[in-house]
This record gives C-alpha cells, sequence and structure tokens, in this order.
C-alpha cells in the first residue's frame, strides 16, 4: 500500500492525540484511504517531559525544522500553538511545497491571509479543519456542504472552556476560578487560559467561519469581543428566572444597523459576546464542553452541528479528518480544489458595533427610593429605547436593590450611551450590566 509520512510539531494535548489516534484507527483510515500514514517525526520543547501519549522517544525532536525540511516527510501537522513559530513552520512547509494541518486559529486569525496566500503560491494546501470547534467537521460543511447556500446567518458556541464555565455555574453554583482551573486540567483551556475567558479564542473561530461564511478575510480587529469575565452568579440567575440562558455567543450575520444609508450595503456583524439565549432554543442546552454552531442557509434553512469542542480525542478527530482530504489530494494532485475565500455580494465589511441593533438585559444596583425607576426610564425613553419588562427582585444586596430591565431593539452605540448616563445617578451604584439577547429571527 501507498504510504505518506507525516511530521507532527508538537506532541501535546492535540498533537499526542493524533499520535494515539493513529495507532488506534490507523489500519481503519489505511483501509478507506488506501494510503497508510505512517507518523515520521514528532517536534516537542522538552524530550525528557513524560507525556500522556505514546509517541516513541525515537521519534522526537526539539527542532522543529529537522521535521519540516526532512526529505522523507511530505505532509504536516502544525500543532505546538502560538504565532510566531509556528507561522514559521508553517511558512517554510509551504515554500517546500508540503501541505499543512493546522489546529491554530490564533494563526489563523492573524496570519490568515498570507498563509493561504503562500499555500495559493507555492502550490499546495493548508487545512485546518481542527481549528473550529473541535471534533465538529464544520469547516468542511461550511466549504463542501454548503457551497450552494449563501449563509444569512451564524450563531455558534465556539469554545469549550467558556461553554463548561458558565453550564457550572448554572447548574451547579460552581465557582468561577475553581472551574477554570478543572477546564485547564482536562485539557481544554488555551495557554494563557484569559485567551478562552476574555473571548478572544471565540472570536478567533468566528472570524473564520465568517471568513468562509462571506469569502471574505475578515480582520480580527474588526470582531466586536467580550469574554465571560463579568457574568456573575446574579445575572445567571435573574437571566434564568426570565427565562433565558447565558452562552457565549460568536455572532455571523447580515447587519441589521441603525443607519438607514448603510442598510442598502450588505454589510456583517461578526461579533462575540455573552448572550441571552431563550431556553426554548436548541443552543440554550448546549452543555459543558460541547460545542454547537446554527447555520441558516437561504437553501437548506437552519441547521445544527453539535459535538466536543475540545480535547485531546475531540480535536484529533478532526485532525484525521484533515489528514484523510490531504492524503487524498496528495493522491490526485488536486491544489486548492476549493479556493479559500470566494467573495460574493455580502463581502467587504464589517459593521462597527455600536451600529448593530439589538436587544439588552440590564441589570442595575439601585438604592431602593421613589423615583429611582421612573429617572431610569426617562432616560430610556428620550433615548427612544423601549422598555418590554422590570424587575425589581425582592431582597437587598447590601444597601442596593437589582433592578432588572428587558430592552427593545436599539443600536449598540444608543444603548450605551443611555446606560452611560443611568450609571450617573446618584441612586444609581456601581457598573450597570448589559446582556445583549438573541431570538434568532
Ligand atoms: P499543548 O498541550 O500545550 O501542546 C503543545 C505542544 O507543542 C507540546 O508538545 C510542546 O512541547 C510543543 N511545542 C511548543 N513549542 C514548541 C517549539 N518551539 N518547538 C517544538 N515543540 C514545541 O497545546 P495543545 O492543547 O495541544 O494545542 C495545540 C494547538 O491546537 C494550539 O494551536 C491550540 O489552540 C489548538 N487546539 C487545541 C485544542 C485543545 O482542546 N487543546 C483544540 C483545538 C485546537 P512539550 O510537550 O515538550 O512542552
Ligand atoms: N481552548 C479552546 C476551547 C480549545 O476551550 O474551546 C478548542 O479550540
Amino acid at each position: 500500500m501507498q504510504q505518506v509520512h507525516l511530521g507532527i510539531i508538537g506532541g501535546g494535548t492535540v498533537g499526542g492525540g493524533v499520535y494515539d489516534a493513529l495507532q488506534r484507527n490507523g489500519t481503519l483510515l489505511a483501509s478507506r484511504l488506501g494510503v497508510n500514514v505512517c507518523v515520521w517525526r514528532v517536534a516537542v520543547r522538552d524530550l525528557k517531559k513524560s507525556r500522556a501519549s505514546k509517541i516513541p522517544r525515537t521519534l522526537l525532536t526539539t527542532d522543529w525544522r529537522e521535521v519540516v525540511f526532512d526529505p522523507q516527510v511530505e505532509l504536516i501537522a502544525e500543532l505546538i500553538g502560538g504565532t510566531t513559530i509556528a507561522r514559521e513552520a508553517i511558512l517554510a512547509a509551504l515554500k517546500l511545497g508540503k501541505p499543512v494541518i493546522t489546529a491554530n486559529k490564533a494563526l489563523l486569525s492573524a496570519h490568515g491571509e498570507e498563509l493561504f496566500a503562500a499555500a495559493k503560491k507555492y502550490g499546495t494546501n493548508l487545512y485546518y479543519e481542527a481549528s473550529v470547534c473541535g471534533g465538529i467537521p464544520i469547516i468542511k460543511s461550511l466549504r463542501e456542504g454548503f457551497v450552494g447556500n449563501r449563509i444569512t446567518a451564524l450563531y455558534g458556541i465556539v469554545n469549550g472552556t467558556c461553554n463548561y464555565i458558565l453550564t457550572r455555574m448554572k447548574l451547579e453554583g460552581a465557582d468561577f476560578g475553581a472551574v477554570l482551573a478543572e477546564a485547564q486540567r482536562l485539557g481544554y483551556a488555551e495557554t494563557p487560559p484569559d485567551l478562552d475567558i476574555d473571548g478572544h479564542d471565540a472570536a478567533h473561530k468566528t472570524g473564520i467561519l465568517a471568513s468562509l461564511a462571506h469569502g471574505f478575510w475578515i480582520n480580527p480587529k474588526k470582531i466586536h469581543v467580550e469574554g465571560i469575565r463579568h457574568i456573575s452568579a446574579l445575572d445567571i440567575k435573574f437571566a434564568g428566572e426570565l427565562g433565558y440562558t447565558i452562552k457565549l455567543l460568536g455572532t455571523v450575520k447580515k447587519a441589521e444597523t441603525g443607519d438607514r444609508k448603510s442598510e442598502k450595503k450588505c454589510r456583517v456583524q461578526v461579533s462575540v459576546y455573552p448572550t441571552l439565549v431563550p431556553n426554548s432554543h436548541v443552543l440554550a442546552s448546549v452543555n459543558g464542553v460541547f460545542n454547537a454552531v446554527f447555520v441558516r442557509g437561504d437553501v437548506v434553512g437552519d441547521s445544527l452541528f453539535y459535538g466536543r469542542g475540545a480535547g485531546k480525542d475531540a480535536t484529533a478527530s478532526a485532525v484525521l479528518s484533515d489528514l484523510g482530504d490531504a492524503v487524498l489530494d496528495l493522491k490526485s494532485g488536486a491544489k486548492n480544489r476549493l479556493p479559500a475565500f470566494v467573495p460574493h455580494e455580502c463581502s467587504g465589511a464589517v459593521a462597527p458595533i455600536e451600529e448593530v441593533v439589538s436587544q439588552y438585559f440590564v441589570r442595575l444596583n439601585v438604592i431602593d427610593k421613589p423615583g429611582v425607576l421612573a429617572r431610569v426610564a426617562t432616560i430610556f425613553g428620550e433615548a427612544n429605547i423601549g422598555i418590554s419588562s422590570v424587575i425589581q427582585p425582592e431582597g437587598h444586596q447590601g444597601k442596593t436593590v437589582p433592578l432588572i430591565f428587558m430592552l427593545h431593539y436599539a443600536t449598540n452605540g444608543t444603548a450605551l450611551e443611555a446606560l452611560a448616563k443611568i450609571a450617573k445617578l446618584p441612586n444609581v451604584k456601581g457598573k450597570p450590566v448589559m446582556i445583549r439577547v438573541e431570538n434568532f429571527e
């Protein structure tokens, strides 16, 4: 049987997972592909480190160049992470015409345009299924499965660590720090985990999905990002009482903006922020490390993809999917079978968040005196923001009481301006909490 020699750069959670999965299912893969994938070399940082994976010592090197430049190695998997050495190694491999598989969404977000251009220039391929949503084949689905659709909306729970934390906070009342430590122990979190909890990892992935959906490379600086650090047990509780679950949601949709002129142009909202999801929506029940992507296509309608978003085996499964494609492309000599990005009518511009229209949950801490509610309502009224409900739950938080508003559609700019005025009212204490609400209309 034909053999392909694979070089792996990185033997940690994902790299080790790929090695072990190949030991387990290599024969099955070979029988399906008609080609045997043989791991030839593996680069790691520390040869002495004890590893959960069974990678033989004889394959290990600490120099990625020994993997990339080994003439026997025909295919490279970059699984070290980071944006410097990984970029250098991938560019070196592409320059040699060697196809590369990567799980590195941070790198793709920062340098995707350059890397895809290099793959094209040197007549080879770059595969990245494992970069978004662990084991869910969402890249292949968007690129190939939905090739005949315009993607009108896409909503994703794309960070396993944040979903794990939010789920355990909601269902068990667990402490944020303790659950984060557990997510790190389980190999879900990035190094450092701030990338997860501040929303950047989700933004990297959402940008990649948006680029595929809309055919142009999304500049990561244009993505509005908010993480989950400020989400409190109180917000989770009140959202629950109103029939919602808080999820960190990546949103990609044709922007509804408050700017009448720009409504004529097609602009895209690309954002990541904690969002109130109605409990009746399927995304509200995606729990733990699981990810889900809800895709609306103009031909297919609504589709849902669900699976483990992080961890050794789920991510290894996605790398194996790319291995399959890479091996078949090598066998047939296919290059750039589908261009990375194909511009169409909704390509070109990301709408600034200030102009994007949303609905809102707002929680204030107020001194419980007559007239406070009226003054807050007046500021919302002056900003032309409708209030759909107000709740003042029983019970004091020290000298203050919580006051919860559900607000109708308004631009983010208008809502933030109104909240800044409300924050200055003498009887409003602390920073108002504003969480956007998505009804998937
Ligand atoms: P990890 O467990 O920290 O593993 C990184 C590996 O790279 C380690 O084996 C490390 O060597 C090696 N390494 C680091 N710098 C190196 C260098 N300069 N030269 C040679 N080897 C080097 O990370 P991971 O979780 O596997 O993540 C790898 C990539 O997959 C990242 O881009 C990440 O974002 C992505 N990803 C991860 C997951 C997940 O669930 N973990 C899911 C999807 C995508 P040592 O072992 O000697 O330290
Ligand atoms: N840290 C990432 C997550 C790993 O928690 O989703 C998978 O990309």
